[in-house]
């Protein structure tokens, strides 16, 4: 996947990052950098930066960054071959030839293709006579024909090589199929992987079948089963609807466990409703969701498993900057079984009555003790003055405040005064925490990812700081000359340096957003340290700094030769004893 430099260069040249990234994100501007929220991790305040002089994107909050091209492959979800392929199209540019990425994007667009040839013929099964079972199970759990349609709903044959055979047909490879997924293998022979299932194709949000769920038409296991995770297909990334309700005019959307209970919210006019694929929720699916809406009504089984999951949902989603409410089932397992017994208008009041996250938590807490029982009572205020201590706003304190003090029983004021010692006592806790920090300053200069740690921080320091000079001004790559990437103590720093130097010396861009051969987490890490360095370039400083790097890898050396003879000396000893 190797593009001529030249054509990066000139790619990353026409495609200016803060207009590339103005797109997806508002900027503001402040001194050299513009600012904005975070597309990647969702929140309230502006913590991520871009630098239009330095071609590099930074978020301070969850420290991804890079150039242009990463941007683009990180806000789209791309590989970087089609990362380039966006922003050559972005900028009118021709991509040059290039047999392996050719094939690779190719590989994708057929897989895409596959999966709606395979999403077509699984629905034809449906109304097909080998499908009349899947439509008599489809129909029996209330499915009307438009439902079938809009979710693409169909039958996967009892047979071990239908879909084979129909694919096969359509001039389908069985590598194609093996990298779909759709096939399970024995002896060297494919087959089928979906047999007797009813079918729910999973689509992504631009309308590509992804993936299929295929369910069991009786008690037999497993009821679902899914498509592993392919080139096409992420659960941790995917939700499950959310094609169609992106484009709801509800104003929110409706978190639910199972496709069923998505299909039947649909059915019943609420399309807003997506389910997550069997997993629980995360991240990706938190910022997946904080694009289309700010507000989220979570309905999770009434479960042990139900509940855990609303626990961990709540802080992730909050965190994206959606806002949480929590609707508890009740007299039904999930929503399809509640619509059915019940239908839509009484489903209805149970979203309005929705509470919000803390009438939620409250609610939990307090159905955890048992308020007959003092001590569990004084346990309960214990908790309760907990959470409500973590509130920001005095008025739902107050509230809060009264409705778990009427719970217990015990005086508003008593009730303020737990608070009270709450909120002090998480005060300490977090003093205590950011002392430690403090007292800890080495620690807090390691970088983030573990596969980046430096081990001798007093010459990463200043190797950080030769890298953002030469970045900010590459002549200075002259100077340096001296300095050889041998010396540096960070192999992810000499690694850049090196090829700093290389380009430098070709005549080729030097920026950070060119950098070709890093990871992902490396190229954030450097976006970082670009931010992260301010201060202005001084000659005197990066020389001083050359004499840090190479005075330390000097040490270094001694030390390790001092170590070998330490040890051949004891070996000596050990064998003299011995003999
Ligand atoms: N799931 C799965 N594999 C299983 C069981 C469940 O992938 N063996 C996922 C599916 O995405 C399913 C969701 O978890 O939709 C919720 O499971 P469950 O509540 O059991 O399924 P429902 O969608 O409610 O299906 P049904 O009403 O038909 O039982
Ligand atoms: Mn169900």
């Amino acid at each position: 996947m190797a593009f001529p430099p030249s054509f990066i260069d000139e790619l990353v040249a026409r495609n200016p990052i803060e207009e590339v990234v103005s797109q997806y994100v508002q900027l503001k501007r402040s001194g050299a950098n513009l600012f904005g929220l975070c597309p990647f991790h969702g929140e309230k305040t502006a913590s991520f930066s871009v630098s239009p002089d330095k071609g590099i994107y930074y978020c301070f909050g969850c420290h991804k960054g890079g150039g242009v091209i990463n941007f683009q492959m990180e806000i789209e979800g791309l590989s970087y071959p089609d990362a380039v392929r966006a922003l050559a199209k972005r900028a009118g540019m021709e991509v040059p030839e290039d047999a392996q990425y050719q094939s690779r994007y190719r590989r994708q667009e057929r897989l895409w293709a596959l999966h709606k040839e395979a999403a077509r013929f699984f629905h034809a099964q449906l109304y097909a006579p080998v499908g009349a079972e899947g439509l008599a199970y489809a129909q029996r759990r209330g499915m009307t024909r438009g439902t079938l349609t809009r979710f693409g709903i169909g039958f996967a044959p009892n047979s071990w090589s239908a879909l084979v055979d129909a694919m096969r047909a359509k001039g389908y490879t069985d590598q194609e199929l093996r990298d779909g997924g759709l096939v399970s293998e024995k002896n060297g022979r494919i087959f089928d992987r979906f047999r007797n299932r009813l079918m729910f194709p999973i689509i992504d949000v631009r309308g590509n079948v992804i993936g299929f769920g295929g369910r069991v038409m009786d008690d037999s296991t497993p009821k679902y089963l899914n498509s592993p995770e392919t080139d096409i297909f992420n659960k941790r990334k995917n939700l499950f609807g959310l094609n169609l309700a992106k484009r709801s005019k509800l104003g929110y959307l409706i978190l639910v466990e199972g496709y069923m209970d998505a299909i039947a919210l649909h059915q019943h006019g609420f399309d807003c409703a997506v389910a997550s694929l069997g997993t629980s929720l995360t991240q990706e699916h938190a910022a997946l969701l904080s694009r289309y809406t700010e507000q989220v009504v979570l309905i999770y089984d009434g479960d042990d498993a139900g509940q855990n999951a609303t626990r961990r949902a709540i802080p992730m989603l909050e965190a994206a900057g959606i806002g949480v409410k929590v609707l508890r089932m009740r007299d039904a397992k999930d929503p399809d079984e509640f619509l059915r017994k019940f239908g839509a208008d009484r489903f209805k009041v149970l979203l309005e009555e929705a509470s919000n996250r803390v009438e939620y938590q409250l609610g939990s807490i307090m159905r955890k003790y048992d308020l007959e029982n003092d001590e569990q009572r004084v346990k309960f205020v214990r908790e309760a003055a907990e959470m409500i201590s973590t509130l920001n706003s005095p008025v739902q304190r107050e509230v809060y405040g009264g409705r778990a003090a009427e719970a217990a029983r015990i005086s508003m004021d008593a009730m303020k005064l737990e608070i009270k010692k709450a909120f002090q006592r998480r005060m300490a806790r977090e003093r205590k925490k950011r002392e430690q920090q403090e007292l800890a300053p080495a620690q807090a200069l390691q970088p983030k990812s573990r596969a980046i740690r430096y081990d001798n921080i007093k010459s990463a320091m200043a190797e950080e700081t030769v890298i953002a000079m030469v970045l900010k001004e590459p002549g200075l790559l002259e100077q340096t000359k001296g300095l050889q990437c041998s010396e540096f103590s960070s192999p992810l720093l000499g690694r850049i340096y090196e090829e700093l130097q290389l380009r430098y010396r070709r005549g080729l861009e030097v920026a950070a957003g060119v950098l070709e051969d890093l990871s992902e987490e490396e190229m954030s890490h450097l976006a970082g340290i670009v931010q992260r360095h301010q201060e202005p370039v001084k000659e005197a400083v990066l020389e001083d700094c050359i004499r840090i790097i190479q005075a330390e890898h000097r040490a270094g050396q001694v030390s390790s030769e001092e170590d070998l003879m330490a040890l051949r000396e004891k070996f000596k000893e050990q064998k003299g004893m011995k003999s």
